[in-house]
């Protein structure tokens, strides 16, 4: 793995490598060591879960970050971002952890080198959430929390609810998670649907399709993507998770941010069935370990 672009890039064999591995860290296992790797967190959108847990895995695993500040980079002066990669990687850069509004950047600035361009040596990328496409770390360490409740996947019901539509979290979990067997529900209003998806069944009934799940996972609304009105009193109404939702043997996801009382309520949020979301974030720091050894595997040592 030299790049990680999304989830369809991934081979099962590496998902579930990153998985194991992930799980081996939590429980104690000693990290492999990336000293002297030096990565640059570049990031054009806001963020806590993503940013600190790279960070953190980072600290972890004893590599040196730095952090690219977009609006005092000379991006601001017209650079382009393959020619702003090839300068970090002129100046002795490793890795790039990349957060991007515009989407396929990531994909476009790798292939510009099969397209007569050449970094000035070897640099990876690794996609730290991009538009409303993919956020693939996302989708694996919801993967590992998944398979760390249930041990089996193949079966298991899941209903995605919220805006779809915009969210690249529901994307790359659809990627994943049909792979390993897993049946995908989504609920949603008609002005949050994304028809386009595959392996999913659709549906507008919150309480009926939740009945049977045995994971439900909220979405926020992404406010910022979207223009015009947006429909909150409807949504909140209509859609919103109350602790009656969810059934018993059922856990409550959710990748954060969270806005209480419009995907779910603040009572649902903060009862033993919001546990998890909080362990979706921990699980954030070794999942993300877990990917970066993968990267720099080459390298590694025991040291
Ligand atoms: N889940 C997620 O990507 O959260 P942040 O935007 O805080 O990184």
């Amino acid at each position: 793995m030299k790049h990680l672009i999304d989830i369809k890039s991934l081979s099962t064999e590496e998902i579930n490598k990153i998985a194991t591995r992930a799980l081996e860290l939590k429980n104690g296992a000693k990290p492999l060591s990336c000293k002297g790797k030096q990565v640059a967190m570049i990031f054009f959108e806001n963020s806590t879960r993503t940013y600190f847990s790279f960070e953190m895995a980072l600290n972890k695993l004893g590599a040196n970050i730095y952090n690219f500040e977009t609006s005092k980079s000379s991006i601001t002066k017209g650079e382009g971002f393959f020619d702003t990669v090839n300068n970090l990687a002129a100046i002795g850069f490793d890795a790039c952890i990349v957060r991007t509004t515009e989407e396929g950047l990531i994909k476009r600035t790798i292939e510009y080198e099969n397209k007569g361009r050449k970094f000035f040596k070897p640099i990876s990328l690794i996609n730290a959430g991009e538009g409303t496409l993919s956020h693939p770390t996302q989708a694996l360490l919801d993967f590992v929390t998944i398979k760390e409740h249930f041990k089996n996947l193949e079966g298991l019901n899941l209903v995605i609810i919220g805006d779809i539509r915009h969210s690249r979290v529901a994307k790359s979990n659809i990627e994943l998670l049909s792979r390993f067997g897993i049946n995908i529900k989504c609920v949603a209003p008609a002005y949050f649907k994304d028809e386009t998806l595959k392996n999913i069944e659709w549906s507008d009934n919150l309480e009926k399709t939740v009945q049977n799940a045995d994971i439900v996972m909220a979405l926020r609304i992404q406010k910022e993507r979207i223009q015009g009105i947006i429909e909150f009193e409807d949504y909140i109404k209509n859609y919103q998770l109350k602790e009656k939702n969810i059934p018993e043997k059922c856990i409550l996801m959710h990748p954060g941010p969270v806005n209480r009382d419009v995907e779910a309520s603040s009572a649902l949020l903060d009862s033993k069935k919001g546990a998890t979301i909080l362990k979706q974030t921990h699980n954030g720091v070794f999942t993300r370990m877990a990917i970066l050894e993968t990267l720099f595997e080459e390298g590694k040592s025991n040291d």
